[in-house]
């Protein structure tokens, strides 16, 4: 059997991105933080390989709290269209100021702008806070590049396993596991569905 996960991954994500109606690279990402308590949201996949699989987002966020206190995450993409879903876990870190950074600057503008506006995952009275917010951030940055704000970054979980999920007759599925090794190589193995 094949035994490099991501030659695989990257064979399913293309697929994906030529089938599913949008958002292939919606994730969910789960993570737990001091007190144990799992949590789950979409987030979207922005770089992927050996290396990891990586995320962007408010670092200041709900998520980037579970994950100072516990820099462990999991991963699940499901591909409906496709019928397979593929988990991902493993130690988390955070991307380099200069992989944010050049990240950051391909977003649109309002986006980047965006990033400035939003205190992620914090309380908000009214959408016309927000919205001033916004607008405030608009005129200090008229005419300038946005930069990538400080607390704003990128997030790489570095996969310890990968499972291929693939929808089969009569819920007979099939589930392929990768898991690293301590030398880093890769061995695959089938689990029940
Ligand atoms: C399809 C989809 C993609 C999303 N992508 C991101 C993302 O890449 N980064 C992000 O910070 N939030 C993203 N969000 C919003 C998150 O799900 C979540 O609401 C936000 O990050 C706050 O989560 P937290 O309070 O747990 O930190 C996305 C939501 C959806 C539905």
């Amino acid at each position: 059997m094949a035994s490099d996960p991501f030659q695989l991954f990257d064979e399913w994500f293309a697929e994906a991105r030529a089938s599913e109606p949008n958002d292939p690279e919606a994730m969910a990402l789960a993570t737990a933080g001091a007190d144990g308590q799992p949590h789950v949201r979409m987030v979207l996949l922005k770089g992927h390989g050996p290396e990891g699989f990586a995320f962007y987002t408010n670092e200041q966020s709900a998520k980037g709290d579970q994950l100072r206190a516990n820099a462990r995450a999991a991963l699940v993409l499901h591909w409906k269209s496709l019928r397979r879903q593929v988990r991902i876990e493993g130690p988390v870190e955070r991307v380099s100021a200069a992989e944010a950074d050049a990240y950051f600057a391909t977003r649109l503008r309002d986006s980047q702008l965006g990033a400035w506006a939003s205190d992620q995952s914090r309380p908000l009275d009214s959408r016309t806070t927000f919205e001033e917010g916004f607008e405030q951030v608009e005129r200090r940055f008229e005419g300038k590049d946005v930069p990538r704000p400080p607390h704003w970054g990128g997030y790489r979980v570095s996969p310890g396993t990968i499972e291929f999920w693939t929808d089969r007759p009569h819920r007979l599925h099939e589930r392929r596991l990768f898991t690293r090794d301590a030398d880093g190589s890769w061995s695959e193995g089938l689990l029940y569905p």
